[in-house]
């Protein structure tokens, strides 16, 4: 027995060194952690157990069959996070350049069945050279077999994808249809194909870095929704950003303990400028309402004139959407539609519920956003927020102007309770554009047409740049003042925990795409 115990040994001795010593140095000199490091890192202590660490490739071409290590360039299993139960794989650079093969494959998709199977969160940590070059299509199709799953899976469980490492050619698709894909800031890049391709066929001269890294992908195509400095950052991220999200479709994510006590916020009173056009930091009112240090954003750098993230709101995690009058004045146009409409489906998959602040002019005109789409892709925003069924609130701090007042979680699109602040002004355009278009004959013929403009404007903004006509109407439940605003929201997400809604039975809806 014992002599069989020590081959045990043997063998899982060599799994644990994966390519060897010397790759493992080349991964540490690179600043990038091993599979293993990173999943000591993420996972609480002792709780890691591997599946299929003795799994090796079955390819004979090309001399492979003398190249066998343990594992296949992957670590495969599961663990906890802060005592939550998590399938992950992480790939090993080391080993063939954490290149998938049909074996590799297997391992992940083994461990994908199990996540669906159990109803919990899926955790991939990629770092690959892409598909076996030495298996060719077989390593295509494992490719394939992930994908399949990650869309089987998509809605069901959580699953979160860090890119530590490089991800290229189909490899990308993978984290793409993933819920979040977080990225290493300098060591990680995504690029359907690399540069030397690019320069080939567009004649464009790119490193990887601008390209595909962490930076690009954060800031201009948006394909990154969280950016970290480091490995251990990214994994601290990641575990962070678990905190917020339930197991499953059919679970809430945990309420942390909380008592409610008079919740009024001072601080809130004075955010919003005396005069309309001046902007202010949608953040400071995020802050002022929430559980303290609690917001997690997503997308942070990308179409900042929306923000989305996470937070506790009376320690219930909730999903935040609100426009940034930083930024072109808090105005939708495409990116930020296309940002908002994805987290707004994410967080009704996994019945987070929605609290939308509203400051917004309106869409972006222009023939760049036409050309570009804004009909489409506003309508996706328009589309989430309709058909989510969670618990939604609204509070419009100032503009709410024209369609973008329909479309941000207004009542007539399923908002359950909708407020606004005392400097609301809801309309169908400012009072300026306004009244150049409904009093432009009498503008015109008067003696002094600038004078004129100005006292209609003034008209114009005393009815409508309020909020009572829509409270009026029943569209906003209630007027508040911004230091109630906190307790106000504490008791109406409490109030709307039970919320069932019976939809229409379908096989999907069709999203404008
Ligand atoms: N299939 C098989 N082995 C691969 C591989 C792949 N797709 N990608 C990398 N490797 C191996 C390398 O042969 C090398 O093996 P070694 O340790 O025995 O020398 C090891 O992984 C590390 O690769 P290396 O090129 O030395 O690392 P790098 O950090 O300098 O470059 C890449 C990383 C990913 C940029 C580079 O390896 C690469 O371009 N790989 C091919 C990418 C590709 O075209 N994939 C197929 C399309 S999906």
């Amino acid at each position: 027995m014992d002599s069989k115990i020590k081959t045990l040994n043997e063998k899982i001795a060599l799994a644990h060194q994966g390519g060897g010593i010397k790759r493992i140095e080349r991964q540490h000199e690179k600043k990038k952690l091993t599979a293993r490091e990173r999943i000591h890192y993420l996972l609480d202590d002792g709780s890691f157990e591997e599946i299929g660490i003795l799994v090796t490739h079955r390819t004979t071409d090309f001399g492979m069959q003398d190249e066998i290590y343990y594992g296949d360039g992957v670590v495969t299993g599961y663990g906890t996070v802060n005592g939550r139960l998590i399938y992950l794989f992480a790939q090993d650079f080391t080993v063939f350049g954490g290149a998938l093969s049909e074996t590799h494959a297997e391992k992940i998709c083994k461990i994908m069945d199990l996540a669906m199977k159990v109803g919990a969160p899926l955790i991939g940590l990629n770092d690959s050279g892409g598909a076996r070059i030495q298996e060719g299509v077989r390593s295509l199709g494992g490719y394939a077999d992930i994908f399949f799953r990650n869309v089987q899976a998509s809605g069901v469980i959580p699953q979160i994808s860090a890119i530590m490492g490089p991800c290229a050619g189909g490899a990308v698709y993978s984290p793409a249809m993933t819920d979040f894909t977080m990225m290493v800031q300098d060591t990680s890049y995504m690029f359907v194909t690399g540069p030397n391709v690019v320069k080939t066929v567009t004649n464009e001269e790119v490193t990887s870095e601008e390209l595909g890294g962490a930076s690009t992908h954060s800031t201009k195509s948006g394909v990154a929704h969280i950016t970290s400095a480091n490995d251990a950052q990214c994994l601290e991220d990641l575990k962070s950003l678990l905190s917020y999200l339930p197991q499953n479709n059919k679970e809430t994510p945990k309420n942390l303990p909380f008592q409610l006590q008079d919740e009024v916020r001072e601080q809130l009173a004075t955010v919003i400028p005396d005069s309309a056009n001046k902007p202010y930091d949608m953040h400071e009112v995020i802050t002022g309402i929430i559980d303290e240090a609690s917001f997690y954003e997503i997308h942070k750098d990308y179409a900042e004139n929306i923000i989305v993230g996470f937070a506790r709101l009376g320690g219930r995690s909730v999903g935040i959407i609100a426009n940034q009058p930083m930024y072109l004045a808090g105005v939708l146009d495409v990116n930020s539609s296309k940002k908002a409409a994805r987290f707004t489906r994410f967080c009704d998959c996994f019945n987070i519920p929605l609290l939308v602040l509203v400051d917004v002019p309106g869409f972006l005109p222009g023939t760049d956003q036409e050309w570009n789409g804004i009909i489409t892709h506003g309508a996706k925003l328009l589309y989430a927020l309709s058909e989510a069924t969670v618990p939604r609130i609204t509070v419009i701090t100032r503009k709410a102007y024209g369609g973008a007042y329909d479309v941000m979680n207004s009542k007539h699109i399923g908002a359950d309770l909708n407020y606004a602040w005392p400097s609301a002004e809801i309309a169908v355009m400012g009072a300026k554009g306004a009244s150049e278009i409904i009093f432009r004959k009498e503008i015109q013929e008067a003696e002094d047409p600038a004078q004129k403009l100005l006292e209609k404007e003034h008209e114009y903004a005393e009815k409508f740049a309020n909020p009572y006509r829509a409270a009026q109407r029943g569209f906003i439940d209630e007027v508040i003042l911004p230091e109630h605003t906190r307790r106000k929201l504490i008791k109406g997400f409490s109030m709307l925990e039970n919320k069932k809604i019976k939809t229409p039975k379908k096989k999907h809806g069709n999203i404008p795409l």
